[in-house]
């Protein structure tokens, strides 16, 4: 079957879906993105997910030229299309075309694209054993410099970071801040679990605020864990107990390895997850009541 891809409004063939040269999300990285993961033909947090991006946008001057329902057609037309319900989709708006030069007066229309695909599970021994990751020596760009709260398309930082780990032969990096803290991993956000507390670097850090990394805290503080959002230094990694990432796709991942440091894949990261998974389940079983999710369509 041919994948079919929103873009700007239509959807067509992958093959066919192109963008201009000129594109200023791809001469300079200036635009802003969403990916969103689909259980059972629902969108979760479709909502939160959608403010994220427009927010992002306001951060950086750029007006969504469509109203949210629109957005969120596009994406029940983009999965109906491809037939799709355990699916991601990442969504992405950039500057659009314009003549080379980083003044975005210098485009006019915003190139809105929505990929849908298949869900790729991540490898279950990845959950089973957990994976490794490096301090790595990048450190996350400054709030005052790029906001990591702005999901923008600009994304070296933490490729540099992701290069670093495997090159030592990790899986991936987390990243400290010019001051030396914690932040988040380089697609994920990033949590330990020591001496009876789940802590996590708090937004003062400069992290992606991610959505997930929310529903776990609050998860936890409904179970009756004392929560810590704070600033956090490697060492206090080293000393963990458990550690774990969390996103929209790989929800809660156990980490067994920080540098020379390993971990057991421990009972609170496999509580949560769990947990997590029953949130999921709750709210793709509301949206299916209230209607219309995708199937809602048929
Ligand atoms: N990444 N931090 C960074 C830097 C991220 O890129 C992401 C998400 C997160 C977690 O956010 P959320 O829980 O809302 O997914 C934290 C997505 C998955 C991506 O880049 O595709």
């Amino acid at each position: 079957m041919t994948m079919l891809v929103h873009l700007n409004g239509k959807l067509i063939p992958a093959k066919e879906a192109l963008i201009s040269v000129f594109d200023h999300g791809f001469l300079y990285g200036d635009g802003v993105y969403e990916t969103m993961r689909v259980y059972d033909g629902v969108t979760f947090m479709l909502d939160e997910h959608l403010n994220r991006l427009y927010r992002s946008a306001l951060m950086i001057g750029l007006i969504i030229p469509v109203e949210v329902n629109s957005l969120k057609n596009y994406i029940y037309d983009t999965l109906i299309a491809n037939s799709l319900k355990e699916a991601f989709v990442r969504l992405t708006v950039s500057r659009g075309y314009g003549p080379i030069g980083i003044d975005p007066d210098l485009c006019h229309s915003p190139t809105i694209v929505i990929i849908a695909q298949e869900m790729r599970d991540y490898p279950k021994s990845f959950y089973e054993r957990g994976i490794s990751l490096i301090i790595s020596e990048i450190r996350r760009n400054p709030r005052e410099a790029l906001n990591p709260q702005i999901k923008s398309l600009n994304f070296l930082n933490n490729i540099l970071a992701k290069i670093e780990a495997k090159k030592k032969g990790s899986y991936d990096a987390i990243m400290l801040n010019v001051y030396g803290m914690v932040t988040e991993s380089t697609i994920s956000n990033i949590f330990f679990y020591k001496e009876n507390v789940l802590c996590t670097p708090s937004p003062d850090c400069g992290i992606l605020e991610g959505i997930t990394r929310g529903i776990i805290i609050e998860i936890a503080l409904r179970d009756g864990l004392i929560v810590k959002e704070g600033e956090f230094t490697k060492e206090d990694l080293y000393s963990a107990d458990e550690v774990f990432i969390t996103n929209t796709t790989l929800e809660v991942m156990p980490v067994s390895r920080i540098d020379n440091k390993e971990y057991p894949v421990g009972n609170i990261t496999r509580l949560l997850h769990k947990a997590y998974k029953e949130e999921v389940k709750a709210y793709v079983a509301k949206v299916k009541a209230e209607g219309p999710s995708i199937w809602g369509y048929e």
